[in-house]
C-alpha cells in the first residue's frame, strides 16, 4: 500500500495536460462489446478503472492489445461471455454498462452489482426500468443482476431522476434493438455526448444526446473504428482548483473549456482569473479568495464530481461559504478528514457551511473515495510547516493518472512512498 507524501505551500506553475475521460473510458470499453469488429480507442486515461476493464473484457473473450499507453484495440468480434461475476469488476459503479453492452449484444445478462464509491443509496431502479420497458426480464438474486430477452424493442422511456449510468445504459441495450427508442429527461454530461459519438462512429444511430431528449434508431449492427475519448471535465477542474489554491498561474491544457463554465463562473466570482484559449484555460489565483456558494446539479450544473474539492477551495477563502451536495445522498463523508487540517466546516444535512480559515494544518488524511482523495491532495498542497500524508491512494489511482507526476511538474512537492 502507498501513500502520498507532500510538503504544501508551494505555489503551482506551468502546464499541465488533461488525460481523456474516466468516465467516458468506463462506458466506452464495455459498449465495444457492441461492436462486431475491432474498437481503437485513443486517449484512454491510463488508471486502474482502465485496466481492471481490459482485463473484464478479456475475460469475457476479447482480445486486446494497448498499442500505446493511451490507445486500447479491442476486438470484440470474439466475445462468447454473457457473465461478468468477478470480483475485481464488481466493485466498479461502472460495472454496469456490462449489463446494458451485453444485452444488447446477447438478449442476455449477467453481472454482479456494481459496487463503486460510497455516496448513500445509489439504486439502480432507472436502468432496470429501462431495460424492462425495451423488454427485458431482470432478476436480482444473491447480488448478481440477470436480464434476458427474446427481443429488445425500442420504446418510450422517461427517467425519473437524471441518471448519468441509466441514460448511458439505455443507450447500450438500445443501440441494436428493433425501432427506435427515445429517452426523456436524459443526462447531460460531456461523457454522454461521448459514449453518443462513439456509437455513431461505429455505426449506430444515436440523435439528440447532450439535450434532455436522446432518440435511437436501432441498426443492425455496429462496424470496426477508431474513436478518441473526450478530455477530463473533472481532472481538469481539480488541477484548476490546485492552481487557484496554492496562489499559482496554471495552464490547463488540452481539454473543452465550454465543459468547466460553471466551475470558471464559481471560481470567477471567488475573485480567480481564469482565460480561456481554445482547448486550455490559464487559471491566476488572486491574492484572496472571496467565499461563495455553490450547489451540485446535473451538468451543466456544477458537478458532484468536483464538490470535494470546491470544498477544499472554500475552506480557506475569506468569509463564510456554503456547498449544497444536490446529487447524491451522502457525499460529505471526506468532511471528517478535512476538519483534521483545522478546516471550519459544519455539515448539516446536504449543506456544508464552511468558515474560512487562513491556513490548513499538514496532517495524516485518507482518502475515503476517489475525489475525496482528490480533494485530500488539494488540502495538502496548501497545508504549510510540514507533511501531509494522504493514505488509502488506491481510490486516488483508480481515477488520476500519474497524478503526483503531473503536479511535482508543477512545483509541487509530492512524492510516493511504500507504505510498510
Ligand atoms: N439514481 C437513482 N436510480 C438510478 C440511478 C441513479 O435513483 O437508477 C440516483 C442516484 O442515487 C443519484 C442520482 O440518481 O442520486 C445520480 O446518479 P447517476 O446515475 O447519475 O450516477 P452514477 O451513474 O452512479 C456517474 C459517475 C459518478 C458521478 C455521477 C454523477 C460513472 C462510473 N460514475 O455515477 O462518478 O458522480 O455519474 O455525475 O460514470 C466519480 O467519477 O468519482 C464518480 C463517482
Amino acid at each position: 500500500m502507498s501513500k502520498l507524501c507532500i510538503q504544501g505551500g508551494k505555489r503551482l506553475n506551468g502546464d499541465v495536460i488533461i488525460n481523456g475521460a474516466k468516465n467516458a473510458a468506463v462506458a466506452i470499453l464495455p459498449a465495444t462489446v457492441l461492436v462486431d469488429g475491432i474498437s481503437v480507442i485513443e486517449n484512454l486515461p491510463n488508471i486502474d478503472d482502465v485496466a481492471i476493464l481490459n482485463d473484464a473484457m478479456r475475460s469475457l473473450g476479447a482480445v486486446t492489445n494497448f498499442l500505446d499507453k493511451h490507445t486500447l484495440e479491442i476486438d470484440a468480434s470474439t466475445v462468447y461471455q454473457h457473465s461478468a461475476l468477478d470480483e475485481c469488476i464488481s466493485k466498479m459503479r461502472a460495472s454496469y454498462y456490462l449489463l446494458g453492452a451485453l444485452l444488447g449484444r446477447f438478449g442476455k445478462a449477467e453481472v454482479a452489482m456494481p459496487g463503486g464509491c460510497d455516496f448513500g443509496g445509489r439504486p439502480i431502479d432507472q436502468h432496470i426500468k429501462g431495460f424492462e420497458a425495451l423488454g427485458a426480464k431482470i432478476e436480482v438474486v444473491d447480488n448478481v443482476i440477470r436480464a434476458t430477452a427474446d427481443k429488445l424493442i425500442g420504446t418510450r422511456i422517461y427517467l425519473d431522476v437524471v441518471s448519468v449510468g441509466a441514460t448511458i445504459n439505455i443507450m447500450l441495450a438500445a443501440v441494436l434493438a428493433e425501432g427506435t427508442t427515445i429517452i426523456e429527461n436524459a443526462a447531460k454530461e460531456p461523457h454522454i455526448v461521448d459514449v453518443a459519438n462513439f456509437l455513431n462512429m461505429m455505426g449506430a444511430n444515436v440523435k439528440g444526446a447532450g439535450t434532455d431528449v436522446i432518440r435511437i434508431k436501432g441498426v443492425e449492427k455496429l462496424h470496426s473504428g477508431k474513436y478518441s475519448t473526450v478530455p477530463d471535465q473533472i481532472e481538469a477542474g481539480t488541477y484548476m482548483i490546485a492552481a487557484a489554491i496554492t496562489g499559482g498561474d496554471v495552464y490547463v491544457r488540452n481539454i473543452i473549456p465550454e465543459h468547466m463554465e460553471s466551475l470558471s463562473s464559481k471560481m470567477r466570482e471567488m475573485g480567480v482569473e481564469i482565460l480561456e484559449g481554445d482547448d486550455y484555460l490559464r487559471v491566476i489565483a488572486p491574492d484572496v479568495l472571496k467565499a461563495t456558494n455553490v450547489k451540485t446539479l446535473p451538468y451543466p450544473g456544477f458537478p458532484t464530481d468536483l464538490q470535494p474539492q470546491m470544498a477544499v477551495l472554500l475552506t480557506v477563502a475569506t468569509g463564510v461559504s456554503t456547498m449544497i451536495e444536490g446529487v447524491f445522498e451522502n457525499r460529505f463523508q471526506y468532511i471528517e478528514q478535512l476538519k483534521e487540517t483545522g478546516a471550519k466546516i459544519q455539515v448539516e444535512g446536504n449543506k456544508a457551511i464552511i468558515e474560512g480559515v487562513e491556513n490548513l494544518k499538514p496532517t495524516h488524511l485518507k482518502a475515503t473515495d476517489l475525489r475525496a482523495g482528490a480533494a485530500m491532495i488539494l488540502a495538502g498542497l496548501k497545508a504549510q510547516g510540514g507533511e501531509t500524508v494522504i493514505h488509502n491512494i488506491k481510490y486516488i489511482d483508480r481515477g488520476y493518472e500519474s497524478v503526483e507526476e503531473k503536479l511535482a511538474a508543477l512545483g509541487a512537492n509530492i512524492y510516493r512512498k511504500s507504505s510498510n
